[in-house]
């Protein structure tokens, strides 16, 4: 059989196998099966040493015909088995436009943040600017400055977490900011009267139980200027309560005692369930509050000695002061009663999406 018969079968071959490919895997097998180093061409192209010199430019010319026969039906089979590979992909994946989706849980923000932003717009209104300081904090700020000298029995009210590290001579021991009104003493120490500033902060005790979380917020405003009197305190803290609970309810002082303050306050407000009544309609006592009054929070006029630490003179200025926890402000809006405060802090979507 001559070598140009042995071409012809071959292309027969091809013709016969190649277009029964089913994967590119196949096609690729009978591209090295036929037109490999060590394929079927080349090994019948070897038979065309012994032509004379005549004979070989026409068998060469036949060889390259069955090599462009071959990979053309190789191409042409390559695009039918890839145009079929995407055809079954779009029909599995098709989407059916008419199936009701999955909508994507929507993320929101935190209460505590929510309530922090509130707290701080209310005040924004009142001519109040919110400030932030360090929440890791020196001795001075948290204690000093405000007239708690360091053997002073009321700083263990505060449980304090001291740093591990060097002390300063001017500043005492670190610490993380016990209360926001740390940050009060620092606006002071920074800022010439007219003062009139808000710092909302987080805050850190030695304190877990049902009703403390070792780290909680606290928001701290300050007013000083000349003739500042507990009149303005008194009316600072009644716009606030009545923009932040309702305008339904009232704010009263009672004396109580805090070193950087004199005189020194806690505040409560009318209980929103019996209207400061204590008792509800029919004489049965309201479980909300005690006597009509629930607890805000701590205030007073500052005492001299803290003007004196910030470099103010006392006899030309005075000033407010009054912090509350951010937390506790905001369950007494809503009438919560948690029955634990630390669900807070537990990120449980459970319990945070009913608010
Ligand atoms: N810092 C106090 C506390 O954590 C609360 C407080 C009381 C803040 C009186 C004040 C204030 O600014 O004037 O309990």
């Amino acid at each position: 059989m001559s070598l140009i018969q042995k071409f012809e079968i071959l292309k027969d071959h091809a013709g016969e196998k190649i277009p029964h490919a089913e994967s590119m895997e196949d096609l690729k097998d009978l591209e090295l099966h036929f037109l490999g180093r060590k394929g079927e061409l080349a090994t019948l192209m070897k038979g065309m040493a012994e032509a004379d010199a005549k004979g070989r430019p026409i068998l060469g010319k036949a060889a390259n015909e069955v090599k462009t026969f071959i990979t053309d039906l190789l191409d042409a089979k390559r695009s039918e088995v890839l145009q079929s590979s995407y055809t079954s992909l779009i029909e599995s994946e098709r989407a059916d436009i008419t199936e009701p989706g999955i909508s994507p849980t929507q993320g929101s923000i935190h209460v505590v943040q929510r309530a922090i932003e509130e707290i701080t717009e209310i005040f924004e209104r009142g001519g109040f600017h919110r400030e932030r300081h360090p929440e890791v904090d020196w001795d001075w700020y948290a204690f000093e400055a405000l007239n708690t000298p360091s053997d002073h029995p009321a700083r263990d009210e505060w449980e304090t977490f001291f740093l591990d590290a060097k002390s300063s001579s001017k500043l005492g021991k670190m610490l993380l900011a016990p209360h926001a009104t740390s940050g009060t003493a620092r606006t002071l120490a920074n800022e010439k009267p007219p003062i009139r500033s808000i710092n909302i902060t987080k805050t850190y005790r030695r304190e877990i139980n049902i009703n403390h979380v070792p780290m909680f917020n606290q928001f701290d405003g300050v007013f000083v200027d000349e003739h500042v009197s507990v009149t303005n305190l008194l009316g600072v803290l009644d716009f606030f309560v009545k923009a932040f609970f309702g305008e339904d309810r009232e704010v009263r002082l009672r004396p109580f005692h805090f070193r950087f303050t004199e005189p020194s306050f806690e505040i409560d407000i009318s209980c929103g369930v019996c209207h400061g009544k204590g008792v509800l309609e029919d004489y049965v006592k309201c479980r909300t509050c005690k006597r009509g009054w629930l607890e805000l929070g701590g205030a007073g006029m500052l005492h001299p000695n803290v003007l004196k630490a910030a470099n103010i003179d006392p006899k030309k200025y005075t000033g407010l002061a009054f912090g509350f926890g951010v937390e506790r402000t905001y369950m007494m809006k809503e009438g919560l009663q948690l029955d634990d405060i630390r669900h807070l802090y537990k990120n449980d979507l459970r319990f945070l999406k009913q608010f």
